[in-house]
């Protein structure tokens, strides 16, 4: 078998055998073809398109490159999330702890920044001391333990996927439903998961700019988790304005920490219990999807998920006292408040630009940089009124992303409408 012939069949829109696909992942994650040949192939599939078939073969394929997670040990329903990207989306920090938080346990392997979206890896590493790199051993050893681990995608789970996340990034290759289906799959059969939610971001700042794509995504997913004999429930959510209103790694951890004091945005809130709900149904805790949010709820208030999110990060190295105290969470030099140049309400706040303006805003290792809006779109504005705060190291960086700001959050004259957070259950 030979690699050109496998780009060759793909460029000129063929189907893909099964034998085809494990050539080319088993090559590619041994180092045996060049990056570029990859690239080659992946822009293809992008162009072209994968039938159901290859995309569950890709999957598992990729599934397969690494070790597979065996967690029977536990003897209990080992119940995943994962997001296909967003704006400010924190949901997988104060979400998690907080299921944890009700006895299900959480063996969680996050991505880091793709394309214009953050990545969880990268906010737990903003907890000095937090380490997402602990090994296999570690990683199971926290889950008997406390209940969870967080770590990211640095153990040989799915090593395939994580050359080829990483080369679809530097490539423009990011948004083809079958390689995010794969991507996202992959990781969640090798780290062992039973039963997996999905949160399939929909709008301005998503891979999927629609529902109609995004429902393709989740049918694909869905198919791809009966054929490996997971349940899978996809939650189409709205991610046209940011999530909550902090946009950057450390700037998303204080916002976490504000969320487990009972300081919930309203978006941020009702994203985390719709997909706590199903989370809790699936580990068999309750059918009763509003007897799930309440249970959740009165674990905020009670406090036990925040302990959660304080073990969790203690068991993981990181410094707890940034967390007790999170005015000590580490911050960018400079601060600049963004004052409204009208007044009215606030239209739109796309979230890909002010996305794609918060990473413009990192220097290199920089995990402080980032932004804070003060307002959502539909809030009233009054004319000099602070709708954000700009967090940089670099000056330069920071005047113009204060400036850019402006065109992005769009102001009208007349009241506008809120749009919906939960869009649509797909199961
Ligand atoms: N998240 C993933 O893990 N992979 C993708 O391709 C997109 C989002």
């Amino acid at each position: 078998m030979s690699i050109l012939d496998i780009i060759e069949k793909k460029r000129d829109n063929k189907e893909l055998s099964k034998e085809e696909i494990e050539y080319f992942v088993k090559t590619y994650t041994n180092n045996e073809i060049m990056d570029y040949q990859a690239a080659a192939l992946l822009m293809a599939i992008f162009i072209n398109g994968m039938t159901h078939q290859e995309t569950t073969y890709l999957t598992l394929a990729m599934a397969h490159s690494g070790e597979m997670l065996d967690l029977s040990t536990l003897n209990k329903i080992i119940v995943d999330k994962h997001s296909t990207g967003g704006v400010g989306d924190k949901v997988s920090i104060v979400l998690l702890p907080l299921v944890s938080s009700l006895g299900v346990p959480i063996a969680k392997m996050s991505g880091r920044s793709l394309g214009f979206t953050g990545g969880t890896a990268d906010k737990l590493e903003s907890i000095p001391g937090y380490k997402t790199d602990i090994g296999i051993e570690q990683f199971k050893k926290n889950i008997e333990q406390i209940g969870i681990s967080m770590i990211t995608q640095t153990l040989n789970l799915a090593p395939a996927d994580k050359k080829i996340y990483a080369l679809r990034n530097s490539i423009s290759c990011v948004e083809s439903i079958p390689l995010i289906a794969s991507s996202i799959m992959s990781k969640k059969i090798a780290s062992g998961a039973q039963k997996i939610v999905l949160d399939v971001t929909v709008g301005k700042g998503a891979f999927m700019k629609n529902k109609e794509d995004a429902k393709k995504l989740s049918n694909t997913m869905i198919q791809i988790g009966k054929l490996a004999n997971r349940e899978t429930v996809c939650i189409l959510t709205n991610m046209n304005e940011p999530l909550g209103y902090a946009i950057g790694n450390s700037l998303e951890i204080i916002e976490a920490v504000n969320f487990f004091k009972g300081n919930m945005p309203e978006d941020l809130k009702q994203v985390v219990l719709e997909l706590g709900s199903y989370m809790l149904k699936l580990a068999g805790k309750g059918d009763k999807l509003e007897e799930n949010k309440k249970m959740l709820l009165e674990n905020i208030e009670n406090g036990k998920a925040y302990q959660k999110f304080l073990e969790l990060v203690k068991n993981q190295e990181g410094d707890i006292s940034y967390i007790e105290d999170i005015s000590k969470m580490p911050k960018a030099n400079n601060i600049k408040p963004v004052k409204s140049r009208q007044k009215g309400y606030v239209q739109e706040i796309d979230s890909k630009e002010i996305g794609k303006l918060a990473n413009m805003l990192k220097d290199e290792n920089d995990l402080t940089a980032g932004i804070v809006l003060t307002k959502k779109v539909s809030d009233r504005v009054e004319q000099g009124e602070t709708i954000a705060y700009v967090h940089a190291n670099n000056e330069n960086k920071l005047i113009k992303a204060c400036e850019k700001i402006q065109d992005i959050i769009k102001i009208a004259q007349k009241e506008v409408e809120k749009e919906k957070t939960i869009l649509e259950i797909i199961k």
